[in-house]
Protein backbone atom coordinates (compact mmCIF):
# COMPACT_ATOMS: atom_id res chain seq x y z
CA UNK A 1 0.00 0.00 0.00
CA UNK A 2 1.09 3.90 -1.15
CA UNK A 3 -0.10 6.92 0.28
CA UNK A 4 -0.97 9.10 -2.57
CA UNK A 5 -1.54 12.23 -0.38
CA UNK A 6 2.29 13.42 -1.66
CA UNK A 7 0.98 12.78 -5.35
CA UNK A 8 -2.51 15.11 -5.19
CA UNK A 9 -2.41 18.94 -4.97
CA UNK A 10 -5.69 18.59 -3.12
CA UNK A 11 -3.40 17.34 -0.32
CA UNK A 12 -6.04 14.34 0.30
CA UNK A 13 -5.64 11.06 1.14
CA UNK A 14 -5.99 8.06 -0.01
CA UNK A 15 -4.34 4.32 -0.10
CA UNK A 16 -3.02 2.57 -3.83
CA UNK A 17 -1.78 -0.77 -4.05
CA UNK A 18 1.59 -0.20 -5.73
CA UNK A 19 3.44 2.54 -7.56
CA UNK A 20 5.21 2.12 -10.55
CA UNK A 21 7.40 4.75 -11.77
CA UNK A 22 7.80 4.80 -15.78
CA UNK A 23 10.97 6.37 -16.70
CA UNK A 24 10.76 5.19 -20.07
CA UNK A 25 8.70 3.58 -22.90
CA UNK A 26 9.99 0.68 -22.54
CA UNK A 27 8.99 0.05 -18.50
CA UNK A 28 5.32 -0.05 -20.16
CA UNK A 29 5.68 -3.06 -22.17
CA UNK A 30 6.46 -4.95 -18.54
CA UNK A 31 3.55 -3.78 -16.65
CA UNK A 32 0.99 -6.24 -15.45
CA UNK A 33 -1.83 -4.67 -16.45
CA UNK A 34 -4.25 -7.23 -15.55
CA UNK A 35 -4.06 -6.02 -12.14
CA UNK A 36 -6.02 -2.71 -12.60
CA UNK A 37 -4.18 0.44 -13.35
CA UNK A 38 -4.54 4.05 -13.18
CA UNK A 39 -2.22 6.84 -14.65
CA UNK A 40 -1.18 9.85 -12.68
CA UNK A 41 0.88 12.99 -13.59
CA UNK A 42 1.81 15.23 -10.56
CA UNK A 43 -1.78 14.45 -9.84
CA UNK A 44 -3.11 18.51 -9.98
CA UNK A 45 -6.12 17.88 -11.61
CA UNK A 46 -7.74 14.82 -9.85
CA UNK A 47 -9.76 14.73 -6.47
CA UNK A 48 -9.50 11.19 -5.00
CA UNK A 49 -12.58 9.82 -3.34
CA UNK A 50 -11.54 6.75 -2.28
CA UNK A 51 -8.79 3.94 -2.06
CA UNK A 52 -7.54 2.91 -4.98
CA UNK A 53 -7.27 -0.86 -5.54
CA UNK A 54 -4.81 -0.70 -8.17
CA UNK A 55 -1.34 0.46 -9.54
CA UNK A 56 -0.64 3.77 -10.24
CA UNK A 57 1.44 4.30 -13.39
CA UNK A 58 3.27 7.60 -12.16
CA UNK A 59 4.32 8.95 -15.74
CA UNK A 60 8.08 10.06 -14.90
CA UNK A 61 9.53 10.00 -18.91
CA UNK A 62 12.02 13.46 -18.80
CA UNK A 63 13.49 15.11 -21.69
CA UNK A 64 13.47 17.97 -23.62
CA UNK A 65 14.81 18.05 -27.42
CA UNK A 66 14.99 20.63 -30.21
CA UNK A 67 14.13 17.82 -33.32
CA UNK A 68 13.84 20.58 -35.97
CA UNK A 69 14.56 24.43 -36.26
CA UNK A 70 14.34 27.11 -38.84
CA UNK A 71 13.95 31.06 -39.16
CA UNK A 72 10.69 30.79 -38.19
CA UNK A 73 10.08 28.07 -35.69
CA UNK A 74 11.48 25.07 -33.35
CA UNK A 75 10.07 22.39 -32.78
CA UNK A 76 10.89 20.42 -29.59
CA UNK A 77 9.85 17.38 -28.32
CA UNK A 78 8.90 17.09 -24.15
CA UNK A 79 8.87 14.09 -22.03
CA UNK A 80 5.26 13.72 -21.01
CA UNK A 81 6.93 13.44 -17.27
CA UNK A 82 8.40 16.92 -17.31
CA UNK A 83 6.76 19.58 -15.26
CA UNK A 84 4.45 21.67 -17.80
CA UNK A 85 5.98 25.02 -15.79
CA UNK A 86 9.40 24.34 -16.21
CA UNK A 87 8.73 23.75 -20.13
CA UNK A 88 7.35 27.19 -20.17
CA UNK A 89 10.72 28.20 -18.80
CA UNK A 90 12.98 26.60 -20.34
CA UNK A 91 11.22 27.71 -23.97
CA UNK A 92 11.71 31.46 -22.28
CA UNK A 93 15.48 31.15 -21.47
CA UNK A 94 15.72 29.96 -25.12
CA UNK A 95 13.27 33.21 -26.71
CA UNK A 96 10.89 30.44 -27.87
CA UNK A 97 7.15 31.28 -27.83
CA UNK A 98 3.44 30.44 -27.69
CA UNK A 99 2.95 28.93 -24.26
CA UNK A 100 4.16 32.10 -22.34
CA UNK A 101 0.71 32.37 -21.59
CA UNK A 102 0.48 29.38 -20.18
CA UNK A 103 2.81 30.07 -17.04
CA UNK A 104 2.40 29.00 -14.11
CA UNK A 105 -0.19 25.84 -14.68
CA UNK A 106 0.55 23.24 -12.35
CA UNK A 107 0.58 19.39 -13.92
CA UNK A 108 2.84 17.80 -15.75
CA UNK A 109 3.59 17.81 -19.41
CA UNK A 110 1.68 14.67 -20.18
CA UNK A 111 -1.22 15.57 -18.77
CA UNK A 112 -1.47 18.67 -20.69
CA UNK A 113 -2.96 16.99 -23.68
CA UNK A 114 -5.80 15.33 -22.00
CA UNK A 115 -7.16 18.09 -20.78
CA UNK A 116 -5.85 20.34 -23.35
CA UNK A 117 -5.07 23.24 -20.90
CA UNK A 118 -6.02 26.68 -21.36
CA UNK A 119 -5.03 30.02 -20.14
CA UNK A 120 -5.45 33.49 -20.80
CA UNK A 121 -6.29 33.14 -24.75
CA UNK A 122 -4.37 29.95 -25.25
CA UNK A 123 -4.43 26.49 -25.21
CA UNK A 124 -2.25 23.75 -25.73
CA UNK A 125 -3.87 23.11 -28.99
CA UNK A 126 -2.76 26.16 -30.99
CA UNK A 127 1.07 24.75 -30.03
CA UNK A 128 0.82 20.95 -29.74
CA UNK A 129 1.76 19.22 -33.31
CA UNK A 130 2.35 15.38 -32.07
CA UNK A 131 1.78 13.22 -29.66
CA UNK A 132 3.68 9.79 -28.89
CA UNK A 133 2.51 7.29 -26.11
CA UNK A 134 1.15 3.98 -25.54
CA UNK A 135 -1.83 2.17 -26.21
CA UNK A 136 -2.61 -0.13 -23.13
CA UNK A 137 -5.27 -2.25 -24.33
CA UNK A 138 -3.10 -2.98 -27.84
CA UNK A 139 -0.11 -2.83 -25.84
CA UNK A 140 0.85 -0.50 -28.68
CA UNK A 141 2.97 2.53 -29.12
CA UNK A 142 1.05 5.22 -31.29
CA UNK A 143 1.41 8.56 -32.64
CA UNK A 144 -1.41 11.07 -33.17
CA UNK A 145 -1.24 14.22 -35.00
CA UNK A 146 -3.00 17.64 -33.83
CA UNK A 147 -6.72 17.23 -35.10
CA UNK A 148 -6.36 12.98 -34.42
CA UNK A 149 -6.97 14.36 -30.74
CA UNK A 150 -9.77 15.94 -31.06
CA UNK A 151 -8.73 18.75 -29.03
CA UNK A 152 -12.03 20.97 -27.42
CA UNK A 153 -12.67 23.08 -24.48
CA UNK A 154 -10.89 21.24 -21.65
CA UNK A 155 -10.75 18.33 -23.65
CA UNK A 156 -9.08 15.61 -25.86
CA UNK A 157 -9.75 12.21 -26.93
CA UNK A 158 -7.60 10.91 -24.23
CA UNK A 159 -10.09 11.96 -21.71
CA UNK A 160 -12.67 11.15 -23.53
CA UNK A 161 -12.85 7.31 -26.29
CA UNK A 162 -8.94 6.73 -24.72
CA UNK A 163 -9.95 7.50 -21.48
CA UNK A 164 -7.36 5.56 -18.81
CA UNK A 165 -6.06 3.89 -22.15
CA UNK A 166 -2.99 5.93 -23.27
CA UNK A 167 -0.38 6.92 -22.10
CA UNK A 168 1.67 9.75 -23.26
CA UNK A 169 5.23 9.72 -23.77
CA UNK A 170 5.90 12.78 -25.07
CA UNK A 171 4.47 15.62 -27.03
CA UNK A 172 6.09 17.99 -29.89
CA UNK A 173 5.48 21.59 -29.53
CA UNK A 174 5.67 24.03 -32.55
CA UNK A 175 7.01 26.90 -30.76
CA UNK A 176 7.93 30.77 -32.56
CA UNK A 177 11.15 32.22 -33.23
CA UNK A 178 9.20 35.62 -34.31
CA UNK A 179 6.54 35.81 -31.29
CA UNK A 180 2.77 36.59 -31.60
CA UNK A 181 1.84 37.80 -28.71
CA UNK A 182 -2.24 36.93 -27.10
CA UNK A 183 -2.79 39.86 -25.05
CA UNK A 184 -6.30 40.59 -25.38
CA UNK A 185 -7.56 38.06 -22.72
CA UNK A 186 -8.54 39.56 -19.48
CA UNK A 187 -6.17 42.04 -17.47
CA UNK A 188 -3.23 41.25 -19.54
CA UNK A 189 -2.55 44.63 -20.58
CA UNK A 190 -3.77 46.67 -17.37
CA UNK A 191 -0.70 44.32 -15.75
CA UNK A 192 1.92 45.29 -18.10
CA UNK A 193 0.85 48.63 -17.62
CA UNK A 194 1.27 48.15 -14.36
CA UNK A 195 4.71 46.46 -14.30
CA UNK A 196 5.63 49.94 -16.89
CA UNK A 197 6.18 47.77 -19.51
CA UNK A 198 4.98 49.12 -23.22
CA UNK A 199 6.91 46.85 -25.87
CA UNK A 200 6.58 43.63 -23.87
CA UNK A 201 8.64 40.18 -24.83
CA UNK A 202 7.66 36.86 -24.24
CA UNK A 203 9.44 36.95 -21.14
CA UNK A 204 7.50 40.30 -19.80
CA UNK A 205 3.70 38.45 -20.95
CA UNK A 206 4.99 35.54 -18.58
CA UNK A 207 5.84 37.82 -15.57
CA UNK A 208 2.36 39.53 -16.20
CA UNK A 209 0.47 36.20 -16.23
CA UNK A 210 2.17 34.85 -13.01
CA UNK A 211 1.39 38.17 -11.46
CA UNK A 212 -2.47 37.58 -12.17
CA UNK A 213 -2.45 33.68 -11.74
CA UNK A 214 -0.95 34.40 -8.29
CA UNK A 215 -3.29 37.19 -7.13
CA UNK A 216 -6.50 35.10 -7.67
CA UNK A 217 -5.58 31.70 -7.58
CA UNK A 218 -4.00 29.57 -4.42
CA UNK A 219 -0.46 28.25 -4.68
CA UNK A 220 -1.59 24.10 -3.85
CA UNK A 221 2.09 23.61 -2.51
CA UNK A 222 0.44 26.01 0.45
CA UNK A 223 -3.59 25.44 0.28
CA UNK A 224 -4.70 21.96 -1.50
CA UNK A 225 -6.69 22.56 -4.85
CA UNK A 226 -6.41 21.57 -8.36
CA UNK A 227 -7.25 24.85 -9.42
CA UNK A 228 -10.74 25.40 -11.64
CA UNK A 229 -12.84 22.80 -10.00
CA UNK A 230 -16.10 22.91 -12.49
CA UNK A 231 -15.73 23.65 -16.26
CA UNK A 232 -17.23 27.16 -17.52
CA UNK A 233 -20.66 26.29 -18.89
CA UNK A 234 -21.79 26.07 -22.82
CA UNK A 235 -25.71 27.32 -23.32
CA UNK A 236 -27.57 28.29 -25.39
CA UNK A 237 -28.14 31.72 -27.05
CA UNK A 238 -31.96 31.74 -26.17
CA UNK A 239 -31.23 29.90 -22.58
CA UNK A 240 -28.57 33.14 -22.39
CA UNK A 241 -31.08 35.61 -23.33
CA UNK A 242 -33.70 34.61 -21.23
CA UNK A 243 -31.25 34.68 -18.11
CA UNK A 244 -29.96 37.53 -18.92
CA UNK A 245 -33.60 39.46 -18.87
CA UNK A 246 -33.42 38.53 -15.12
CA UNK A 247 -29.81 38.59 -14.16
CA UNK A 248 -28.44 41.53 -16.56
CA UNK A 249 -24.77 41.40 -14.77
CA UNK A 250 -24.21 37.72 -16.34
CA UNK A 251 -21.26 37.75 -18.38
CA UNK A 252 -21.22 35.33 -21.41
CA UNK A 253 -18.84 34.69 -24.35
CA UNK A 254 -20.10 33.89 -27.45
CA UNK A 255 -18.89 30.68 -29.09
CA UNK A 256 -20.35 30.90 -31.81
CA UNK A 257 -24.04 31.99 -33.28
CA UNK A 258 -25.68 29.08 -31.25
CA UNK A 259 -23.76 28.90 -27.70
CA UNK A 260 -22.50 30.87 -25.11
CA UNK A 261 -19.84 30.71 -22.55
CA UNK A 262 -21.16 31.62 -18.66
CA UNK A 263 -17.69 31.75 -16.33
CA UNK A 264 -19.19 29.04 -13.88
CA UNK A 265 -17.07 30.95 -11.03
CA UNK A 266 -19.39 33.96 -11.41
CA UNK A 267 -23.05 31.84 -10.95
CA UNK A 268 -20.87 29.89 -8.08
CA UNK A 269 -19.90 33.22 -7.13
CA UNK A 270 -23.65 34.73 -7.28
CA UNK A 271 -24.71 31.98 -5.14
CA UNK A 272 -23.00 32.89 -2.16
CA UNK A 273 -20.51 30.71 -2.35
CA UNK A 274 -16.63 32.21 -2.79
CA UNK A 275 -15.15 32.31 0.62
CA UNK A 276 -17.76 29.91 2.07
CA UNK A 277 -16.17 27.33 4.09
CA UNK A 278 -17.72 23.74 5.56
CA UNK A 279 -15.40 21.75 7.86
CA UNK A 280 -12.07 21.85 5.89
CA UNK A 281 -13.17 22.25 2.91
CA UNK A 282 -14.10 25.94 1.03
CA UNK A 283 -14.68 27.82 -2.15
CA UNK A 284 -11.89 30.20 -2.25
CA UNK A 285 -12.30 33.42 -1.46
CA UNK A 286 -10.55 35.26 -4.77
CA UNK A 287 -11.65 32.95 -7.28
CA UNK A 288 -15.31 30.82 -6.27
CA UNK A 289 -14.42 28.54 -9.09
CA UNK A 290 -11.53 26.83 -6.83
CA UNK A 291 -12.21 24.56 -4.31
CA UNK A 292 -9.71 24.20 -1.39
CA UNK A 293 -8.54 22.01 0.96
CA UNK A 294 -7.74 23.75 4.04
CA UNK A 295 -6.32 20.99 5.72
CA UNK A 296 -7.72 17.66 6.44
CA UNK A 297 -10.75 17.63 4.08
CA UNK A 298 -11.40 13.88 2.57
CA UNK A 299 -12.18 13.68 -1.22
CA UNK A 300 -15.35 12.84 -0.30
CA UNK A 301 -16.23 15.85 1.52
CA UNK A 302 -14.70 18.07 -1.23
CA UNK A 303 -17.38 16.08 -3.38
CA UNK A 304 -19.89 16.47 -1.64
CA UNK A 305 -19.21 20.38 -0.88
CA UNK A 306 -18.83 20.58 -4.72
CA UNK A 307 -22.09 18.37 -5.07
CA UNK A 308 -23.92 21.04 -2.99
CA UNK A 309 -22.79 23.85 -5.07
CA UNK A 310 -24.43 22.74 -8.41
CA UNK A 311 -27.41 22.06 -7.12
CA UNK A 312 -27.58 25.56 -5.89
CA UNK A 313 -26.42 26.67 -9.14
CA UNK A 314 -29.31 24.80 -10.45
CA UNK A 315 -31.89 25.84 -8.06
CA UNK A 316 -30.77 29.79 -9.04
CA UNK A 317 -29.89 29.50 -12.97
CA UNK A 318 -31.53 26.19 -14.06
CA UNK A 319 -27.48 25.47 -15.26
CA UNK A 320 -25.76 22.19 -14.69
CA UNK A 321 -22.10 23.25 -13.78
CA UNK A 322 -19.22 19.80 -14.83
CA UNK A 323 -16.85 18.98 -13.18
CA UNK A 324 -13.48 19.94 -14.67
CA UNK A 325 -11.35 17.96 -12.51
CA UNK A 326 -10.66 13.65 -12.84
CA UNK A 327 -12.84 12.32 -10.14
CA UNK A 328 -11.21 8.84 -9.09
N1 LIG B 1 -15.95 35.64 -11.64
C1 LIG B 1 -16.71 36.09 -10.60
N2 LIG B 1 -16.50 35.55 -9.36
C2 LIG B 1 -15.57 34.60 -9.14
C3 LIG B 1 -14.78 34.14 -10.20
C4 LIG B 1 -14.99 34.68 -11.47
O1 LIG B 1 -17.56 36.94 -10.76
O2 LIG B 1 -15.43 34.16 -7.99
C5 LIG B 1 -16.12 36.25 -12.96
C6 LIG B 1 -14.97 37.19 -13.29
O3 LIG B 1 -15.18 38.47 -12.81
C7 LIG B 1 -14.96 37.16 -14.79
C8 LIG B 1 -15.35 35.73 -15.11
O4 LIG B 1 -16.05 35.25 -13.97
O5 LIG B 1 -15.92 38.02 -15.32
C9 LIG B 1 -14.19 34.84 -15.51
O6 LIG B 1 -13.26 34.74 -14.45
P1 LIG B 1 -11.68 34.51 -14.69
O7 LIG B 1 -11.16 35.46 -15.71
O8 LIG B 1 -11.03 34.46 -13.37
O9 LIG B 1 -11.54 33.11 -15.40
P2 LIG B 1 -12.38 31.76 -15.30
O10 LIG B 1 -13.25 31.68 -16.49
O11 LIG B 1 -13.01 31.63 -13.96
C10 LIG B 1 -10.73 30.31 -16.73
C11 LIG B 1 -10.05 28.98 -16.62
C12 LIG B 1 -8.80 29.12 -15.77
C13 LIG B 1 -7.87 30.12 -16.42
C14 LIG B 1 -8.60 31.47 -16.53
C15 LIG B 1 -7.81 32.48 -17.31
C16 LIG B 1 -11.76 27.30 -16.81
C17 LIG B 1 -12.58 26.25 -16.11
N3 LIG B 1 -10.95 28.01 -16.05
O12 LIG B 1 -11.20 30.66 -15.43
O13 LIG B 1 -8.15 27.84 -15.77
O14 LIG B 1 -6.68 30.30 -15.65
O15 LIG B 1 -9.84 31.28 -17.27
O16 LIG B 1 -7.75 32.11 -18.65
O17 LIG B 1 -11.86 27.43 -18.03
C18 LIG B 1 -8.02 25.76 -14.63
O18 LIG B 1 -8.47 25.24 -15.66
O19 LIG B 1 -7.72 25.07 -13.62
C19 LIG B 1 -7.85 27.20 -14.57
C20 LIG B 1 -7.45 27.83 -13.47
Amino acid sequence: MISLKPFNSFGVESFAKEMIQIQKEEDLIEVNYNEGYRILGEGSNILLTQNQAVIILKNEIKGIQILQENDAYAYVKVGGGESWHSIVLWALQHNLGGIENLSLIPGSVGAAPVQNIGAYGVELKDVMVELNGFHIPDRAFLKFTNPSCHFGYRTSIFKTELKQNFFINSIVLKLTKKHVLQLNYGTILDELNALKIDNPKIQDVSKAIINIRNSKLPNPAILGNAGSFFKNTSISRKEFNALKLQFPQMPGYSENDEFVKVPSGWLIDQCGWKGRRKGDVGSYEKQALVLVNFGNASGFEILDFAMDIITSVKNRFGIELTPEVNIW
